[in-house]
């Protein structure tokens, strides 16, 4: 099978190319897609922001961010020739007259007049509305065929991002809009959805009435970094759950859609995330902080933010009635680790002490779907446990592209929603985020304090305690 390649000519915007996700992710991403020749003969790639730079200023910090992500191992020739695609406009967001003249600089670009125009929002959401008008007022006037691309948080609770929303489709098409979050972009996850509908034995295993319970972990061993002054406002649940971990478990419980269209899709995941029925009992849910976060640059010394986050959620829809759903996840915890587990019920005869079968979606460190049978002889000492695993990472190599921001690029390109969000799966999960952040805003949960290097506070082990269950690690 021949590479997904892409024909059409294109103006790719970065608006706020001055920062972090555009260096650390976009060049990168832009980088591999060109290396692997997958774009077409005409494009540009235009870094728009308010810093004042050069061309050949943006180039540079273009090539040396690209060099950085790569480890220094480049193919040099491709990345110079990609660099003279690179251009900057120094422009203000709110301001429609430099938009008038950005529309000038497309202009003396000289494109076809099918050129797609990609608008990639890497900037904080308080900018997105004046970029959106501006752009709108463009669109008009000749700024045709565009799309525009606006990464997760998506706001910082639910009014904020229906406030985003609402003024977003009072100037675009919802058609136009490509709700990113970088996870979708990673094979791993997409293998959840791929191994359920391409294996009838699979979707069969899992409807809620099979199920006995499904736990999510994503652990990290690293604390904030650099991203303290951003983290330290927003704490793990919005940062990670809200919108990570909401659709990875969106992707393992949703009923399979009737076709491969991402409408579809995406109407299977709201329909998950609409039914989570919010923890309104503190028990369901530990909070924790690792020791020393205080003491890192740029958190405040009385932080209560949350560096470590567990629930224990429901899924109120007949299908999935009392099935308990765990969710953990945390930084400066003892390994990086990211798997979704899910226990099949066991017989009425089978004993207390026979594990049960399950299907574990391994996403780090290694990509992999494990499943787990049983076979027993007389004899209890000789209970076998089989154990199938098979990798699900990217292994047709000329296809691989770097997880994350360069498929979900590629993927706008050629105008594939798939593995985009809609806006109601994120008011959906701004619903559940919001009800948590409520009770620990009126201090109905406890901020427990947990060793860097640990698993987290050992509260969290009371979550499937209370079904009578133990969270699964994976083997070391
Ligand atoms: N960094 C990551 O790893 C990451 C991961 C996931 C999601 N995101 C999201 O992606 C977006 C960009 O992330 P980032 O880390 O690159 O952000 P950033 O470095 O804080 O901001 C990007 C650029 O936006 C402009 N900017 C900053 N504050 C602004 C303000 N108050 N008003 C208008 N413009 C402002 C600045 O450019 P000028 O001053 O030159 O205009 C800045 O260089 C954010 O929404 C972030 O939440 C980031």
């Amino acid at each position: 099978m021949t590479p997904i390649t892409i024909k059409q000519p294109f103006i790719i915007t970065i608006f706020g190319a001055s920062g972090d996700l555009a260096k650390l992710m976009l060049f990168p991403a832009l980088y591999s897609l060109y290396e692997q020749g997958r774009l077409p003969v005409d494009f540009y790639i235009i870094g728009f922001a308010r810093t004042k730079k050069t061309d050949s200023a943006f180039q540079q910090d273009f090539i040396a961010s690209v060099k950085a992500a790569a480890g220094g191992v480049v193919n040099e020739s491709a990345l110079k020739k990609l660099s003279e695609r690179v251009r900057y406009f120094t422009g203000e967001y709110g301001r429609s007259a430099d938009f008038e003249s950005y529309a000038k600089f497309l202009k003396s670009l000289k494109l076809p007049a099918n050129s797609l125009h990609l608008a990639y929002f890497s900037v904080p959401s308080v900018a997105y509305k004046p970029i959106i008008e501006n752009l709108a007022a463009l669109s008009k006037s000749g700024l045709y065929h565009i799309r525009l691309i606006l990464e997760k948080p998506f706001g910082v609770d639910k009014q904020s991002a229906e406030d985003i929303f609402h003024f977003a489709l009072q100037h675009f098409e919802e058609e136009k809009f490509y709700l990113l979050d970088h996870y979708l972009g990673k094979p791993a996850v997409r293998s959840i959805m791929h191994l359920r509908e391409s294996n009838r034995i699979l979707s069969h295993m899992m409807r809620g009435y099979e199920i006995a319970n499904v736990q999510i972990t994503a652990f990290e061993e690293f604390g904030v970094k650099e991203r303290a002054s951003y983290f330290d406002q927003v704490g793990t649940i919005k940062d990670f759950v809200q919108s990570h971990l909401m659709q990875i478990l969106a992707l393992a419980t949703m009923s399979l859609p009737i076709d491969k269209n991402a409408q579809s899709l995406q109407r299977e995941k709201y329909g998950v995330l609409a039914a989570i029925e919010c923890p309104h009992d503190p028990k369901n849910i530990v909070i924790g902080q690792y020791q020393g976060y205080t003491k890192e640059n740029g958190v405040p010394q009385d932080s209560h933010t949350e560096t470590f986050a567990a629930l224990r959620l429901f899924i109120d829809r007949l299908d999935w009635f009392g099935v308990p759903i765990y969710v953990r996840t945390g930084k400066r915890l003892a390994k990086k680790q990211t798997y979704v587990v899910v226990e099949l019920k066991k017989f009425p005869f089978q004993a207390a002490n026979e594990p049960p079968n399950r299907l574990i979606f391994e996403l780090y460190p290694f990509e992999q779907a494990h499943l787990t049978l049983l076979n027993k002889q007389e004899d209890p000492a000789a209970l076998q446990e089989i154990i199938a695993s098979h990798s699900v990472a990217c292994n047709v190599k000329a296809k691989c592209l770097p997880p994350g921001h360069a498929p979900l690029l590629l993927d706008v390109l050629r105008g594939e929603k798939k593995y985009f969000l809609s806006f109601p799966e994120i008011i959906a999960s701004w619903d559940v985020v919001d009800k948590i952040s409520a009770l620990i805003a009126d201090n109905k949960i406890k901020l427990e304090l947990y060793q860097a290097g640990s698993s987290g506070p050992a509260a969290h082990l009371r979550l499937p305690a209370r079904d009578g269950f133990n969270w699964y690690s994976l083997p070391s």
